[in-house]
């Protein structure tokens, strides 16, 4: 069985996801850190992501893999754990860009795509209900207001010792939400079968028991 989540940055799906595939007994597969993975490469060797050749030639050297230590996701450049690096702002920013990329997206889509095969998983991403699974068994699009996401990004980074500034955080969720939604391959959108949550007003252990609860009715 797969369930895939998807919604904009900052919508709480990873931790959501996280929890209900503990619950559950579901392996957690985060497709965000594989776009991570690949900026990352992108920033350390300063490849231009608008440069078509350039993308080409870094693609043929990236591999991204993934491993499960007690549970957790843990992501591999080149054989490289990169699962802590790749949580930098400056990684997601440039996530969003390079998954407006064709080749890019096709490169990862066979691991996603391979990883539900074989196993249950509750999948997080932008692009899984509508286009990656598409005949997952529940598909979930979860949502908050940019204030909302905005307000626990900023907590969140504040709490690991940083100083923030919380309008630009909004401007950044903002951002971003455009590049992922209007971009011309496999845009952000909810998927007609998809339950729609607004966790705006949600605890996380509502969200996740919300889902749990869909997931046994189907
Ligand atoms: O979920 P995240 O913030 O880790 O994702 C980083 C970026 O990767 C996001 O802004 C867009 C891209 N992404 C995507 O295009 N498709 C996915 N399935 C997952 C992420």
């Amino acid at each position: 069985m797969n369930i895939a989540i998807d919604g904009p940055a900052g919508a709480g799906k990873s931790t959501i996801a996280k929890l209900a595939a503990k619950k559950l007994g579901f392996v957690y597969v985060d497709t965000g850190a594989m776009y991570r993975s690949i900026a990352l490469y992108v920033i350390e060797n300063d490849v231009d992501p608008d440069d078509e050749a350039a993308m080409s030639t870094a693609l043929d050297k990236i591999d991204v893999s993934i491993a499960y230590e007690d549970g957790a996701q843990h992501i591999f450049l080149n054989g490289r754990d990169v699962s802590t690096e790749i949580r930098q702002e400056t990684v997601g920013n440039m996530a969003s860009k390079v998954a407006t990329k064709p080749a890019v997206r096709a490169k990862l889509l066979d691991l996603q795509r391979g990883l539900a095969k074989k196993q249950d998983v509750i999948m997080d991403g932008r692009d899984i209900g509508s286009f990656v699974l598409p005949d997952a068994e529940l598909k979930i699009y979860l949502t908050a207001s940019a204030d909302e996401r905005a307000k626990r990004r900023y907590n969140e980074l504040v709490s690991k010792g940083q100083t923030p500034e919380l309008e630009q955080i909004k401007q950044d969720i903002i951002a971003r939400d455009y590049q992922d939604m209007n971009r011309e391959i496999a845009p952000l959108v909810q998927a007609d079968d998809a339950v729609l949550i607004d966790s705006s007003d949600m605890t996380i252990d509502e969200v996740a028991d919300r889902i749990i609860t869909l997931c046994r009715q189907c």
